[in-house]
């Protein structure tokens, strides 16, 4: 079903079809393409893509909001979460793709509060768009913490101690998507119609694929013919690049998500590849490219499992309700009755924004994963799941 979208206005018309003519291009030159090359392609290529192009993205004026956007206690919780990582002087915080900067803005806040303040808040941004709205954000704040911020190119490669946060960021990276068939296992791909227009192309799926797939099937359940989903191959490979090197310390991952069984439920047969556009989010990823945001739930039995291959131990699984409930919400709500009228009205909307099950409460999961800490000083430990991975 094609739900009522916004109309674009001419210029951001004029944008796809640049975006659409690139993306042909490549087409033309390689063939059709594999579902994350496309997704790399229709996000991220410079210029044109979705994430490094101008366009609005996060917040109302743009596609979707994010915990942090919505005011200060995601990251207030967040940086309860974090603070016993920040114990030693050298310690870093490294954000993982920061949106807007909100976040950032309140984990340096409420850390300077708590005596907690990393030696550095390193910043890792693929989009140059993004990386200039986060230093006009964080420009705003003490020059102390200021001068805490750094822009990284690459996740550190050295060693090194503290906290790795990334809100959001697992669910953007490219998917590949596979459909089973009657007649076996089939890799969707992007390719052209007659008329040269993005349409969907089936390719014979490789063997790295196949065996994938079928870990992530692997259950015995009887699924229905088809069934569409998706996949990120590259997980432990993206894992061992951005945590690799935490040598103490949390990783600390929030998104939208399921354990393995779950994700792969015998009815869940379209998947869970979804396109943001203005607060509307509907299933087609091939219209508006470069104008709308695509995105696929996260498997955080994979990125647990990834987590362990490199030696950390996961320390919480839990849904974002539970665990802002264990990291100083509670008392947050308490302050409520210091606010005046509208303040309290804004707090409560937020907090049941933030915990409500039909809102983000259960939608979104926590997983955090640890390495050479004492579990019993980290306050999410009782609000664990990990047993559902
Ligand atoms: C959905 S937005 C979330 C932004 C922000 N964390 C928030 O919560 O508002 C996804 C972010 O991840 C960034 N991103 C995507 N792939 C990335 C990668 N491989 N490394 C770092 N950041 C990445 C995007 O540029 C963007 O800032």
């Amino acid at each position: 079903m094609r739900i009522a979208l916004p109309e674009p206005t001419p210029d951001e018309v004029e944008h796809a079809k640049r975006v659409e003519a690139a993306i042909a291009e490549c087409i033309r030159t390689d063939g059709p393409l594999r579902f994350d090359r496309y997704m790399d392609l229709a996000l991220y290529a410079p210029g044109l893509g979705y994430y490094s192009a101008g366009a609005a993205k996060i917040g109302p004026a743009g596609d979707f909001t994010t915990a942090p956007e919505l005011g200060t206690v995601f990251a207030r919780c967040l940086a309860e979460a974090i603070a016993p990582s920040l114990v030693s002087s050298d310690a870093d915080v490294v954000e993982l793709g920061a949106g807007t900067g909100a976040l950032a803005a309140g984990l340096l806040g409420t850390l300077a509060a708590l005596g907690r303040l990393p030696a550095r808040y390193r910043i890792v941004e693929v989009s140059a768009d993004l990386r200039e709205r986060q230093r006009a954000r964080l420009a705003a704040l003490d020059a102390a913490l200021v001068a805490r911020v750094a822009w990284l190119d690459a996740p550190p490669a050295e060693p090194w101690r503290g906290a790795l946060v990334a809100n959001e960021v697992v669910d953007a990276l490219p998917c590949r998507l596979f459909e089973l068939r009657e007649q076996g296992l089939v890799e969707l791909g992007v390719g052209l119609d007659a008329a040269g227009r993005l349409a969907w192309a089936d390719l014979a799926p490789d063997a790295r694929l196949t065996a994938e797939v079928a870990d992530a099937l692997a259950d015995g359940r009887d699924r229905p013919r088809p069934y569409r989903s998706e996949i990120r191959p590259q997980v432990p490979a993206w894992l061992a690049a951005v945590a690799g090197s935490l040598e103490t310390g949390l990783a600390v991952f929030v998104d939208y998500g399921f354990p393995r069984d779950e994700y792969y439920l015998p009815s869940r047969s379209m998947g869970t590849l979804r396109c943001h556009f203005r607060h509307r989010a509907h299933d087609d990823p091939l219209i508006l490219p470069g104008l709308q945001d695509l995105t696929a739930s996260v498997d955080f039995s994979q990125l647990a499992g990834a987590g362990r291959g490199l030696g950390f131990d996961v320390a919480c699984f839990a849904s974002q309700s539970a665990f802002l409930f264990a990291c100083g919400l509670p008392g947050i709500f308490a302050e409520a009755a210091t606010l005046d009228p509208l303040a309290q009205a804004r707090l409560g909307a937020e907090v049941r924004t933030l915990t409500l099950p039909g809102e983000m409460g259960e939608r979104f999961r926590v997983l955090a994963l640890s390495r050479g800490l004492d579990p019993r000083a980290l306050p999410f430990v009782g609000a664990d799941r990990s047993g559902r991975l």
